[in-house]
């Protein structure tokens, strides 16, 4: 798929498919357009068929032997409700409406006079293009869909390559991330996420590190260790370093949970715990390590990023930790392991204390942590902890500019009562209420004090049972379009 923006507006543009966007009541700037082209027919015809203009609604009109051949119409909503994120999800329906049809060539028009070119032309390319991503990769009767070779966002002023020029960095990290998160535990292992660093690293230049066993344990990343001991597969902990051309003006690290399976431990995961999903709870690790191809690939300057990935799995055999345990974290404090199932937490603590030893301007991780934060915002809406108005401020912006949902969750700090251990620093699970939040609090005790730092509980969003908008049905891939419109955008905090 070749995208370009174009000023021919969408009465002279010549190509298969015209996808044209009405509001509410079949109106707006382009209903003109369609008469002129159409006729007055046209618009009969879609009163007819009772097209309302209701915000995804799409009709489809076809000709045999005329250009176009095709033509959508899809509704807007309301004008007054229409923006960025109505422009995701219209072109996201379009894409959906003229993929398998034979399309060859896509013409898209939407109202977007009233929006900022460079966001809507970057709305509307990527909501298509990511919404057709589809992944057959373990299907032996693969059949992939045809997508249109070229689509042509119209009505843009001119100057288009411009503001499309971001496009399939960004996009080609969101479906690494998609790709990780959907391959299984078998395939997707701590070597493999470390091969992904290590192709990415090659791909575009970065510096990659890898520490083994022996060398987190030199560290004294004794929690991390902990979790990974009860695996057959050695742990990999992965540091993937951009440095940009000319001045460093900020250094960041993203930090994600990389657990390749999460069977629980000796706190097993029963029926009905998602058991059988835990594949993705490497989906921090897929958003830092898809973010980091991005920006691998688009060369932002001014900001160095580190992307630090503790992988391992969290198994169960006779060398795996005892509930009771008591672990050491690599900043020296000890962890009574009160439930081996809070590992996420464990993992990201010696991550942490390695992150803030880089000493970065600021630290923003991610993770699958908790069910309660599922419980808490559902799977549309990631929760969102900092201290730091500012970099939860930046990030928010990141994430409503990619079309991502986070809500942001208070570090109650009261509540870390609830991680008082009788017999160690801390438990690494408090009670059931609030699950989400001491979470991440147990995280901040691994955060140098004053460092911005920012922790994104993804466990709801990494994953989209029936699809949504411009996510597919599985993996969404969330997380890279806000860590990477944050690194674009100098990485404030
Ligand atoms: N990986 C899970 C969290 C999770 C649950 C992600 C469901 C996605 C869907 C995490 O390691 C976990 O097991 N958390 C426990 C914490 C509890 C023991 C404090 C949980 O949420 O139940
Ligand atoms: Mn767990
Ligand atoms: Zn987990």
């Amino acid at each position: 798929m070749e995208f370009r923006c174009t000023s021919t507006p969408a009465s002279s543009w010549s190509g298969d498919t015209l996808a044209v966007g009405l509001y509410s009541g079949s109106t707006g700037p382009l209903k003109a357009v369609l008469e002129e082209r159409f006729g007055a027919a046209l618009l009969e015809r879609l009163e007819q068929r009772q097209f309302k203009g209701k915000a995804g609604e799409t009709l489809r009109f076809d000709w045999l032997g005329a250009t176009p051949s095709v033509l959508l119409v899809v509704g807007l909503g309301e004008p007054a409700e229409f923006g960025l994120a109505g422009a995701r999800k219209a072109a996201a329906s379009i894409a959906k409406a003229a993929q398998g049809q034979g399309c060859t060539s896509l013409g898209i028009a939407l109202p977007v006079e009233g929006l900022e070119p460079q966001a809507a032309a970057a709305a509307i390319a990527q909501a298509v293009r990511l919404s057709l991503f589809n992944d057959q990769r373990f299907k032996s009767d693969a059949e992939p869909k045809p997508l249109p070779a070229a689509v042509e966002l119209l009505g843009f002023p001119q100057a288009g390559a411009e503001l499309l020029s971001g496009l399939d960095g960004l996009c080609s990290g969101v479906e690494l991330a998609r790709e990780l998160v959907a391959a299984p535990p078998n395939k997707v292992t701590p070597q493999a996420l470390a091969d992904c660093a290590a192709a990415i690293a090659t791909e575009f230049g970065l510096e990659l590190k890898l520490l083994g066993r022996s060398d987190c344990a030199a560290l004294g990343m004794g929690a991390y260790l902990g979790v990974a001991q009860g695996s057959d597969l050695p742990p990999q902990f992965i540091h993937l370093t951009y440095r940009p051309q000319g001045a460093v003006r900020r250094r960041v690290a993203l930090v994600g949970k990389g657990l390749t399976f999460d069977s629980g431990g000796y706190n097993l995961k029963t029926a009905g715990s998602q058991i059988e999903m835990m594949k993705y709870d490497m989906g921090g690790s897929a958003a830092v390590l898809g973010a980091a191809r991005a920006i691998g690939q688009l060369q932002p300057e001014g900001v160095e990023v580190h992307v630090i990935v503790p992988a391992c799995e969290n198994m169960i055999s006779g060398g795996a930790i005892h509930p009771g345990d008591i672990l050491t974290a690599s900043n020296g404090k000890t962890i009574e392991v009160n439930n081996t199932d809070a590992e996420g937490r464990l993992v990201l603590a010696d991550a942490l204390v390695y992150a803030c030893g880089l000493e970065p301007d600021a630290v923003v991780d991610l993770a699958t942590l908790t069910g309660a934060c599922v419980i808490a915002l559902g799977d549309e809406i990631a929760g969102l902890w900092s201290p730091s108005d500012a970099l939860a401020g930046a990030l928010a912006a990141a994430a409503s500019q990619g079309g991502e949902q986070v809500w942001r969750m208070p570090l109650q700090a009261s509540y870390r009562e609830g991680l008082k251990s009788g017999v160690a620093d801390m438990k690494n699970t408090g009670p059931r209420p609030g699950g989400s939040i001491t979470g991440a609090l147990f995280l901040k005790e691994f955060v140098s004090p004053g460092l911005a730092w920012a922790h994104l509980d993804i466990a709801g969003t990494v994953w989209s049972d029936k699809g949504r908008g411009l996510d597919p049905a599985g993996a969404t891939g969330f997380g890279v379009r806000t860590l990477v419109n944050w690194v674009l955008a100098g990485a404030p905090a």
